[in-house]
């Protein structure tokens, strides 16, 4: 399914963020002076591409279209409560980020604490998706891909707009290259 298909591309993207900030979070707690645009960059993507775009797409397009059992019921309820939780530890990051100095160890150990608190909470979220989810979608929803995948269209023009989604993307793709000098003077201080 089409829908399936999307939701699995945006949250590979989120593994792929996490996975590449990882680096450059273990440089700054070193007192490495990471600088702090790629941590407020992933605050962006936390709560545009995130919690904006991609958990407004779920709640608004499928959640919305799940039929009524005690099953989907206890499921849809519980993603959407971690939907609410995540929104808490984006929060949380964003305060952090917000403390960071650049070589500051101090600091950066709090936006490390954030980020991998959240970090944490997405991936087990991603996992329950992808074996609860998207079983339920395949099972429940498949008439639906077009009308699903339309307003998917539909929320992404709205919440984000086509410019914002590019530059998020290219966004993403910068990273690895932006905390490698930073994660390199990591391991030789280290
Ligand atoms: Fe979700
Ligand atoms: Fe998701």
């Amino acid at each position: 399914m089409k829908s399936i298909e999307t939701l699995r591309d945006e949250h590979n993207a989120v593994l792929f963020v996490l996975d590449s900030l990882e680096p450059a979070l273990t440089a700054a707690e070193q007192g490495v002076p990471v600088p702090a645009d790629v941590f407020t960059d992933v605050g962006r993507f936390f709560s545009i591409f995130v919690e904006q775009c991609h958990n407004g797409k779920e709640e608004g397009a499928v959640f919305a279209r799940m039929p009524a059992s005690s099953t989907t019921t206890a499921l849809t309820h519980q993603l959407e409560q971690e939907h609410e939780n995540g929104k808490r530890l984006s929060a949380a990051y964003t305060a952090a980020v917000e403390k960071y100095t650049p070589g500051d160890a101090a600091s950066a150990a709090g936006v490390a604490k954030a980020a991998r608190a959240y970090g944490v909470a997405l991936r087990a979220h991603i996992d329950e998706e992808t074996s609860g989810l998207f079983v339920s979608m395949q099972e429940s929803l498949a008439s639906e891909d077009d009308a699903m995948t339309a307003e998917f269209d539909r929320i992404e023009l709205e919440e984000i707009g086509a410019g914002v989604h590019e530059e998020i993307h290219a966004m993403i793709e910068s990273l690895p290259p932006r905390i490698k000098p930073w994660a390199d003077k990591a391991k030789v201080e280290a």
